[in-house]
């Protein structure tokens, strides 16, 4: 609560500087709100089993992406977590119960007392996939048929998540089995999963994917026109942009983080959350190292309306990675000493890939037209040199797909 008056202050203070004319009544009303805890039905969001599960989601994504940030140093980066933790809680119904306790502390489950878990996971993964959303996903368990599997755990997955682990044959066949798959679960969104075969000897392999391409709920538009798009210590680069005036948006300015906060509704209660670091840099950890479900739920109670001449970059990117370096440095480091994934298989079972592909698209598409008639000066907002988005549910408050842009010229499609 503190942090977030805080903040609120100082975006002000920004905003002022700017020149927006901000509504003071307004302002002033929801600071009231905040001392009287009129907004504590907002600021409590994680309160159901859903939405406890979306923070626990979310807060397992943010240290993910922590991990791999530090990894890519200055790269683009992408992250859609929600589809790694339904494919490792997937994994989660084959291991011992000692090694369940440590998978779902890395997983964030642990403070959640859900008896119903499963259900829950499944519940929140159905409403961030209704179709209005923009997100598709797909996770699934490969595993090596050498193996002699258990088939209670096929059974039990697919009663669960409605998916059933499939069993690989080896060789070429199986790259071309798994893409299949993906292609197919997300509509033919996500294709070539797999760019190269499994590992050799695969043992346990989860797959996971998610396409998203949200709509705005009032639209950009895209005149043709290359903008100018700064890049840390390099040459800036031309790229296709989105352009708006007089676009309302919500949002603030955080000194302590150096960046500035706009929040962009999409459709169906998707929000997309741009930080902006106010330098030309790469470097955000600081940022980073700040987001949690808890910290981004009070942002959005604090940012402040506005109308901004809005630029930002038009964004169609896939990126593949395999998670399962990264998971030691994740909070995974205890439960892979030891997987105890032995309701899969007879044999010792090895966790051997985690992989990991997500491909976005943000369009300039939206239902609404921006109001012709400005209510306030000339703020503009230009998402113009390297920054962090989110996309957020803000129903259950689950974060759905992270990213960090640092140079869109890199980006793969
Ligand atoms: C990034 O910035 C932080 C402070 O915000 C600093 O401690 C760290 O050394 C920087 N990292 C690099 C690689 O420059």
């Amino acid at each position: 609560m503190k942090r977030q008056i805080r903040v609120w202050m100082k975006q002000t203070s920004l905003l002022l500087l700017l020149g927006a004319v901000l509504s003071f009544c307004r302002a002033q009303s929801q600071m009231d709100g905040e001392e009287t805890g009129v907004d504590e039905e907002h600021v409590e969001l994680f309160t159901t089993p859903t939405t406890k599960m979306a923070a626990a989601t979310s807060d397992f994504g943010y240290n993910l992406f922590r991990v791999l940030a530090s990894r890519e140093a200055s790269s683009n980066i992408f992250l859609a977590p929600i589809s790694v933790s339904a494919v490792l809680t997937q994994l989660s119904l084959g291991t011992s119960e000692s090694a369940e306790r440590q998978l779902f502390r890395a997983l964030r489950y642990h403070t959640l007392q859900d008896p119903a878990l499963h259900t829950t996971l499944k519940d929140l993964l159905a409403s961030v996939r209704t179709p209005g959303k923009g997100l598709s996903t797909a996770q699934r368990i490969y595993l090596a048929r050498r193996l002699r599997l258990k088939q209670d755990f096929f059974t039990l997955v697919e009663q669960r998540y409605g998916v059933r682990p499939k069993a690989l044959l080896g060789g070429s066949k199986d790259v071309k089995e798994i893409n299949d798959w993906v292609s197919q679960e997300t509509g033919g969104t996500v294709q070539r999963f797999l760019s190269k075969p499994l590992p050799r000897n695969a043992g346990v392999n989860a797959v996971s994917a998610a396409h998203f391409k949200g709509k705005w709920v009032i639209r950009l538009s895209q005149t043709g026109e290359l903008g100018t798009f700064q890049v840390d210590g390099g040459t800036p680069v031309r790229i296709p942009i989105m352009q708006q005036d007089n676009y309302p948006v919500k949002m603030g300015a955080d000194s302590d983080l150096g960046c500035m906060i706009t929040q962009i509704q999409m459709q169906d209660d998707i929000s997309m959350f741009i930080f902006l670091p106010d330098e030309v840099t790469t470097n955000m950890t600081l940022l980073e190292d700040s987001l949690t479900a808890e910290f981004v739920q009070d942002l959005s109670m604090t940012l402040l309306p506005a109308h901004v001449s809005l630029t930002m970059p038009v964004l169609k990117f896939s990126y593949s990675t395999n998670l399962l370096p990264l998971l030691g440095n994740a909070g995974f480091a205890d439960w892979l000493q030891n997987t105890g994934l032995e309701k899969i298989s007879a044999q010792p079972a090895v966790l051997s890939s985690v992989s990991h592909k997500v491909v976005m698209e943000t369009a300039p598409e939206g239902n609404e037209y921006a109001s012709a008639t400005s209510p306030s000066g000339h703020l503009s907002y230009s998402v113009n040199r390297p920054f962090l988005f989110l996309i957020r549910d803000e129903v259950s408050g689950a974060l759905l797909v992270i990213g960090r842009v640092t140079n869109p010229k890199d980006l793969a499609v």
